[in-house]
């Protein structure tokens, strides 16, 4: 039976193999995915015996995004461009191929929970530069926005952006954040912030439109205070979990041969 998995550093809090067991058993599919521990200093060594050991491929995350980009030997544009691979295939020929899912399932996300969405609608504010706003900034960019506003609290991370995506990249100062809310169709907060034990967002939302798509990618509380103001400012709101979900759609199709599929079921169970 082919065995996928995930690779990280910690990997005990990984949500991954509770989200792909549900796949395989509720599709009848005779696989494997387990969390695999893999310290930076033996990724390349792991990643090397993973095809001999019966691996069709793996996820990875945290600490190894960026560094399995160096050890892949096949490398998508988009994980490129954005940095970093979440999803490796491990191809009969023996060669490992990288790509990163995270921005399909960040537009999945959007496309499942608000159907009406389109990204040319008016300009997208992005707040945050790290890598999950990376991904972001990539798909948003690729589904058709054409002004993309982004203010991060180092703002040489914005900026290195705007330098790899191009002239539709607008950068604001982090003190600015409220501004760049002003017109915005979509905005998305893509910093770790809301998350539990860490501090909230806050941005003075007053510039926000009513009817503006907001979303967030932190999913621990699935509600954040920024979601929460949103809301209350009769903003559409689509929460994180979603993303999370559909980011691991594609490679579970890739390694399992079967198209998986996001609903309410699966939310509850991997939440
Ligand atoms: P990820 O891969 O999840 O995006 P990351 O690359 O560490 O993780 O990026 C985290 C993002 O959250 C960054 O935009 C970070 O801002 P900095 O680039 O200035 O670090 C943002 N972030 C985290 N904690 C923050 C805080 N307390 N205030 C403002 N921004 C914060």
């Amino acid at each position: 039976a082919p065995i996928a998995g995930v690779l990280g550093w910690p990997i005990a809090h990984s949500r991954s193999p509770r989200l792909h067991g549900h796949w395989l058993s509720k599709y009848g599919i005779a696989g494997h995915y387990i969390p695999v521990p893999v310290m930076p200093e033996h990724l390349a060594d792991v990643l090397r015996v993973m095809p001999r050991m019966g691996f069709v491929g793996a996820n990875v995350t945290i600490p190894h995004k960026e560094s399995v980009l160096a050890l892949a030997d096949v490398v998508t544009d988009r994980a490129a461009l954005i940095g970093a691979a979440n999803t490796l295939i491990f191809r009969p020929d023996g060669k490992i191929h990288a790509d990163n899912t995270d921005g399909y399932g960040f537009i999945a996300n959007i496309r499942q929970n608000a159907p009406d969405w389109h990204a040319d609608q008016g300009p997208a504010a992005v707040i945050g530069a790290g890598g999950a706003a990376r991904a972001v900034v990539a798909s948003l960019l690729e589904s058709g926005v054409t002004e993309l506003r982004i203010c991060n609290r180092t703002r040489i991370r914005a900026e290195q952006i705007r330098s790899e995506f191009g002239a539709k990249v607008i950068v604001y100062d982090w003190a600015q954040a409220g501004n760049m809310l002003e017109g915005a169709a979509t905005v998305v907060n893509a910093t770790s912030m809301g998350m539990e034990g860490k501090p909230p967002l806050r941005v003075p939302m007053e510039a926000l439109a009513p009817g503006t798509l907001v979303t967030d990618l932190v999913y621990t509380p699935l509600m954040t205070a920024f979601l929460e103001e949103a809301k209350a400012r009769g903003c559409q709101i689509v929460d994180g979990l979603g993303m999370l979900l559909h980011q691991a759609a594609p490679g579970f199709e890739r390694w399992f041969g079967h198209r998986p599929e996001v609903d309410d079921e699966l939310r509850a169970i991997v939440l």
